[in-house]
């Protein structure tokens, strides 16, 4: 074959040429392949296996193509040496049809890729190294990405790991700072409430105003400081239930007793339909569960609004729904609720009083729910057609509490 006839791809100007070893005791055959190859890669020879190993000391090369028969050491057995310092290497063994079986067997080992026998055409050895050279690159290259993956993958966890470890500290931080918070509080509330009676003496008007602001601005800190620990207690699933049997319609007389002075003061209407259905579970906990809906129902409607409590049993689990008339939530917001300090609209603009239209919150209330919800291995949802249609809130706990058994 004459090298007219051989067509080969144009250099590509951006691709760094790759390094090619050629090795040959025969230096004419070295001569050939150097001429062969030379205006696509930086060939690099070696007439013997000796000196392709220190070659191979030196650098890496995209492809290897060697002679099989070499004094000293044969193509095979150099290129299983070079495969083990750079296995991505391409081995290419030149040959003649009589070392077929040596071949056979060292292809099957996986130390030659390819073989092209003696005589070679130019057309043959050019597409096979063409190859071999490809194959190295897209190997090198997912190598590489794989090793980018892999390096990333590490900072990843490595940020995760630091992000845990602040969010543990934080949590620490938030119970013993909540823990050092409610103590003082709690003497302050006392002591006003020993105020307040009138034991140590009557105020005039405006100082006992004052003193009643002063109570029920602590009040709401202690409530604040008991929802951020109960919040810290479900996150870290340390909320211990006190089990016992109660009936829930009763319970939920007991929360609109609670409130009622604020539920006249809005002239709300609360109904309690509920049967009276006897439930198995933390009473203290499902009366907060049903103070927090009950406190977001009047929250969330208009002065003169009709909340309704409706329950029934469901297979085996108390189906319980708390309804308002009042704003209403928008569809996408109705999961996002139950998030940790979720509230919807501006929260500066909420006013003050808790049960108040629009009042303040800290938008914990029904973080709690779900989490006392879980704990009971029960459910919490939400359903409304979206703004100024009213909200239905729904809880289904079961009747008797078995641990781990979710409904
Ligand atoms: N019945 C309801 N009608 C309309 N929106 C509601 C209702 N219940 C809750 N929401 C919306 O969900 C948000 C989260 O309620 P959540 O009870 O968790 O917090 P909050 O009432 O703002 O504060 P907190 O209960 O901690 O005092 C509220 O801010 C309100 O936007
Ligand atoms: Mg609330």
């Amino acid at each position: 074959m004459t090298e007219a006839t051989v067509t080969t791809a144009p250099v590509d100007a951006q691709k760094p040429m790759q390094d090619i070893l050629v090795v040959d005791d025969e230096i004419d055959n070295l001569d050939l392949l150097k001429r062969t190859f030379r205006r696509e890669y930086n060939v690099h020879t070696a007439n013997s296996a000796q000196e392709a190993l220190k070659l191979l000391e030196r650098q890496e090369f995209a492809v290897i193509v060697s002679d099989q028969r070499m004094p000293e050491m044969t193509g095979v057995e150099l290129l299983q040496k070079a495969r083990e310092k750079y296995p991505y290497t391409i081995r290419i063994l030149l040959t003649g049809y009589t070392d077929i079986n040596a071949l056979v067997d060292a292809i099957n080992m996986g130390h030659v890729y390819r073989y092209v026998t003696k005589p070679w055409s130019r057309e043959e050895i050019v597409m096979t190294v063409k190859r071999a050279v490809e194959h190295y690159e897209t190997t090198k290259q997912n190598f590489s990405l794989l090793e980018e993956l892999k390096i990333k993958n590490e900072a990843l966890e490595n940020s995760f790991k630091e992000l845990k470890r602040l969010d543990e500290l934080k949590t620490r931080f938030m119970v013993i700072s909540s823990h050092e918070l409610r103590t003082p509080a709690s003497i302050i509330s006392g002591n006003l409430e020993l105020l307040m009676s009138g034991a140590l003496g009557e105020f005039q008007k405006d100082q006992k105003e004052i003193v009643e602001n002063a109570y029920k601005g602590t009040t709401r800190l202690i409530d604040l400081i008991e929802d951020v620990l109960s919040v810290l207690r479900i996150d870290s699933h340390k909320l211990k239930l006190n089990i016992s049997t109660f009936n829930l319609h009763d319970l939920v007389n007991e929360g609109a007793d609670a409130l009622k002075i604020f539920i006249h003061e809005r002239k709300q209407t609360v109904v309690n339909n509920i049967p009276a259905i006897n439930i198995e579970a933390d009473s203290n906990r499902i009366y907060q569960a049903v103070i927090n809906l009950l406190s977001n129902a009047m929250k969330y409607s208009q002065d003169g609004a009709l909340i309704e409590f409706s329950g029934s049993v469901e297979n085996g689990a108390a189906h319980i729904i708390c309804k308002d008339n009042g704003i209403g939530i928008p569809k996408a917001e109705l999961e996002k609720i139950f998030e940790k300090f979720y509230q919807l609209g501006d929260a500066d603009q909420h006013r003050t009083s808790k049960h108040k239209f629009m009042g303040g919150g800290s938008g914990l209330g029904l973080t709690i729910v779900r989490g006392t919800m879980e704990e009971h291995n029960g459910k919490v949802w939400a359903e409304s057609e979206g703004t100024n249609t009213g909200t239905a809130i729904h809880l289904v706990i079961p009747l008797k509490h078995v641990p781990g058994n979710t409904v």
